[in-house]
């Protein structure tokens, strides 16, 4: 199959186009690298530069290269900036991603792969959390993947349109030969974060918040590694090429760390380098954090047979350093 990556160049994007490579696929990525990296593609993968907010740009690309799968990644990511920049986020998460439903409903009405998020489900009130949990996003980044999924499925009742949105819960390491990996421009990502404090980059790492109801009093999240994260992508694209109806699943590993817990696995892991141990203060909440976002999957281990493969923290993060000691300034190493 052919499939049209957008914002393929990220962090997940890329790592995702190399999972589909390596299932048989071609792809095409749209991004117009305003946190994209194109050194992160694979050599021979067309970049389509474009945005889209251009919804001329977008029905072009879907035109010239005809492919038969979107996976939509495109999207501002942050919650924190969400709160205080609400109109970007609006703007390219929920405009740009109506842009591209329009395009796909007015081409060729191919099914979608989207780029979902736990942060829709809020203040959860079970953990682990279900497909069916209440949807009641805390930030507006989360508002506006709970407004695409509505507005993909309005099309798919429109339109034809089918789609698969995962709901991913904290995605983190990278390929473990360390050649491509997490380098964002804004860096908000606890575990990216304590790698490049651990680097000296940074003085130290801020706790935000240890009074909410957790078991040490810092957020919980379900961290899972970037390429099981991919292989779903996989996974879901040839369902949908199989005729599989429309879902929504979360991808996570059912099992949460506090933010203590993961500081501490860092140090776990750097320890016996030349690295010293994170200095770490405490710092107020963060706008828009919910306390504990940890996944329900077995959905998608049932409906589509996906399985894991990372599932132990440190191993994780391990992956995850590999990259950050050998680009220590990301991709402009
Ligand atoms: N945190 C710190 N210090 C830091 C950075 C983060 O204490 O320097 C805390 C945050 O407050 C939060 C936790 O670490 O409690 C995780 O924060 P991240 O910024 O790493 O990730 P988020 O949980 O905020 O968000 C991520 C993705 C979202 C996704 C969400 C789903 O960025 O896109 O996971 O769980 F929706």
């Amino acid at each position: 199959m052919k499939i049209l990556v957008t914002g393929g160049a990220g962090y997940i994007g890329s790592h995702t186009v190399r999972a589909l490579l390596g299932a048989g696929h071609s792809v095409v990525v749209l991004d117009n690298l305003s946190s994209g990296h194109a050194q992160a593609l694979p050599e021979g993968v067309p970049l389509v530069k474009a945005d889209l907010l251009d919804q001329a740009a977008v029905q072009e690309a879907l035109s010239v290269h005809q492919p038969d799968a979107v996976v939509h990644f495109a999207a501002l990511i942050e919650v924190g900036e969400s709160m205080s920049q609400p109109g970007r986020y609006y703007r390219n998460n929920v405009v740009g991603s109506l842009n591209l439903l329009t395009a796909i409903a007015q081409t060729r009405k191919i099914p979608i792969v989207f780029s979902s998020t736990a942060a829709l489900y809020g203040d959860a009130e079970v953990s682990p959390i279900p497909e069916d949990a209440p949807k009641q996003p805390t930030s507006v980044y989360g508002e506006t993947k709970l407004m695409t999924e509505q507005m993909i499925q309005a099309f798919e009742r429109a339109h034809g349109i089918r789609s698969i949105r995962l709901r991913y819960f904290n995605v983190c390491g990278a390929v473990p030969d360390g050649s491509i990996g997490e380098d964002h421009v804004n860096k908000t990502h606890l575990i990216e974060l304590a790698l490049l404090t651990a680097l000296g980059q940074r003085e130290k790492m801020m706790i935000y918040g240890d009074d909410y109801p957790t078991r040490d009093g810092t957020c919980i999240r379900d961290y899972i590694h970037v390429l099981d994260l991919a292989q779903a992508h996989v996974l879901a694209v040839e369902a949908l090429a199989q005729g599989a109806g429309s879902s929504a699943y979360n991808v996570g590993l059912g099992h949460g760390f506090t933010v203590r817990e993961v500081l501490d696995a860092v140090d776990a892991v750097i320890e016996g380098s030349d690295y010293a141990p994170l200095t770490r203060e405490l710092a107020p909440r963060r706008a828009g954090d919910p306390p504990s976002l940890v996944a329900d999957s077995s959905s998608i281990q049932q409906s589509l047979g996906w399985k894991p493969e990372y599932v132990d923290l440190q191993g994780i993060i391990q992956t995850a350093w590999e990259w950050h000691r050998t680009h220590p300034h990301g991709f402009q190493d």
